[in-house]
């Protein structure tokens, strides 16, 4: 019925291990795990929010640092509940939705996958209550060829759940039997009938003060978007730019998906990177075109290669109302290719919505021409949590090697992440912990690199397992004080910076990159510059 279950058995297996890899190694935990979890929300623990950080950071500098057309902001997540009825959100953000008759759960109606087989139609059931015939209909669909009993046993769980004990159940009332094809009127997970579609709206509903009446409804907010429409003016106002010109803005944004799946994929909770592009009208199409590609080419910078990403056009009938353009950007994930980033033409839909509904000119004068008009919006929305999810997929690999001591061979499991989004960008070990020397030195080094970028400083168990162990959080570099750096190098080199290095040089260190895992020297002074510009 989920993409997940129709994903190969390799894709699942991998999507499990990178769930497992995340838990274990402090990158994602599930919200409120002691207490069962809380479905569609998640929490980052110490490596996943750093990587997270530098997706946004990433994200921010590349939107409002490099560029000069565009500004940054940060709005609230509750607003006055007319934004919402304005932008068309109270009243069509919303998913048509089918119930499962026997265990109620919610599937979205077009995720349904289509089932074919026979249906058993049953009246209701006859029991050994005084009234025994009791009218209450039910169907299920079993594979063609399955008989009766199965379909049986899955109504009588049905009349079970509806408070009929299996005691009193004496029949079950067949109507008829029908073969089916292709219909999406069936549960795939179990048979049972689904329910008919209905509306459902998937803005999280909150009151605002102590009185939970009608006047006190608002939203928590299902894109972080309209806070930049409804602030355009004053932000126009004040960072005096010229069209185009744009507004970008990293938040949570909260949806009731009816079916949060796919680990982080549908969440309830989530984080969008969004950016609100203001054009003259008429060229948002060319804008359109612009984005697409500045937003693959930033992808391919945080370690998602063009290949693996898709770009679909949507169809006209799946856009949004207030596109007139869409491109989704999709990533090739383990359980199916999806939607990582929708890049929109939204026109002047929203500030023409917001003007009119406010009563506020949003307007923008136009010095050239001496006219005013409403600007277009293009809009790449990106989601912070699919980008991470991507990045985690896009990295994960497993490789078989031998063990430098042992000679043994073993799974090496490495995330092999762009070195700007990597949680811990070196890490520091002395080659034996109970050597001071190499302590002192390895310690000294760390705190040098500490406050220049993210590090960590290891020195328990053997030199080969700290790497394995630093592979796996997918640092890329390994810098590590052995016997040579306080001797004198035993034989001339040239220096991972590309300057030589000479036999018997002291204040050298090794430097094992992740990747390659080749080792090469590198002076000690030549290590901060040599990281800082490998990591930027
Ligand atoms: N302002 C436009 C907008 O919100 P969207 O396509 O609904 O457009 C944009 O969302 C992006 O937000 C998606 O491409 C996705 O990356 C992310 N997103 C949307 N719903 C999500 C969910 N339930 N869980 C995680 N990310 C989600």
């Amino acid at each position: 019925m989920i993409s997940a279950l129709m994903a190969e058995p390799a894709a699942v297996a991998k999507m499990d291990k990178i769930v497992a890899l995340c838990k274990r190694r402090g990158f994602i935990f599930q919200s409120s795990e002691i207490y069962g979890g809380l479905n569609g929300a998640w929490d980052y623990g110490p490596l996943g929010v750093e990587l997270k950080r530098n997706v946004k950071d990433y994200w921010w500098h590349c939107m409002t640092q490099v560029r000069d057309d565009i500004v940054g902001f940060d709005g609230s997540i509750l607003m006055n509940r007319a934004v919402w009825q304005a932008s068309g959100h109270e009243a069509t953000f919303s998913d048509p939705m089918v119930e499962c008759l026997l265990t109620k759960k919610r599937y979205r109606a077009d995720q349904v996958e289509p089932q074919s087989g026979t249906a058993y139609y049953y009246k209701g059931l006859t029991t050994s209550r005084p009234e025994p015939v009791v009218a209450l209909p039910f169907a299920v669909l079993v594979p063609k060829g399955k008989p009766e009993a199965s379909a049986q046993k899955t109504a009588r769980q049905y009349y079970v759940a509806r408070g009929y004990a299996e005691t009193e159940i004496v029949s079950l009332d067949l109507e008829k039997t029908e073969q089916i094809e292709n219909s999406t009127k069936f549960n795939a997970e179990n048979g049972s009938l689904l329910s008919e579609p209905r509306i459902f709206n998937l803005m999280l509903k909150t009151y605002i003060g102590p009185v939970q009446d009608d006047s006190a409804i608002t939203y928590l907010r299902p894109e972080t978007a309209q806070a930049m429409f409804v602030q355009f003016k004053n932000v126009l106002d004040v960072s005096q730019k010229k069209l185009p010109f744009g507004i970008a803005q990293i938040g949570k944004a909260f949806r009731n998906e009816i079916n949060p799946r796919n680990f982080t994929f549908r969440s309830r909770e989530f984080e969008q990177m969004e950016v609100e592009f203001f054009v003259k009208p008429g060229t948002g199409p060319e804008w359109l075109e612009k984005w697409r590609e500045e937003r693959l080419a930033w992808y391919e910078e945080v370690g998602i290669p063009r290949a693996k990403i898709h770009v679909l056009t949507v169809p006209d009938k799946d856009r949004a109302f207030y596109s007139q353009g869409t491109y989704d950007l999709e990533y090739d994930f383990p359980f199916g290719v999806q939607e990582l980033e929708g890049i929109a033409h939204r026109g002047n839909y929203d500030l023409k919505q917001h003007q009119e509904h406010s009563g506020k000119p949003l307007e923008y004068f136009d010095e050239e021409t001496k006219t005013k008009y409403l600007p277009e919006v293009v809009e790449p929305s990106a989601g912070v949590d699919r980008t991470v999810l991507a990045i985690l997929c896009e990295a994960y690999a497993e490789e078989t090697i031998k063990d430098e001591e042992s000679g043994k061979e073993e799974t090496r499991v490495v995330l092999r992440f762009a070195p700007r989004v990597a949680p811990i960008k070196a890490a520091v070990f002395p080659l034996l912990k109970n050597k001071p020397e190499l302590v002192a030195v390895a310690r000294n080094i760390y705190k040098a690199l500490q406050p220049l970028l993210k590090v960590a400083y290891a020195d328990t168990a053997a030199i080969g397992r700290r790497y394995r162990r630093m592979d796996e959080v997918g640092t890329p570099f390994g810098i590590t004080v052995d016997f040579e750096t306080l001797e004198g190098t035993k034989e001339a080199s040239t220096s991972a910076t590309g300057t030589p290095i000479a036999a018997g040089q002291k204040e050298t260190v090794t430097l094992r990159h992740r990747d390659s895992m080749k080792q090469e020297r590198i002076t000690i002074a030549d290590l901060p510059a040599y990281l800082l510009t490998k990591v930027s």
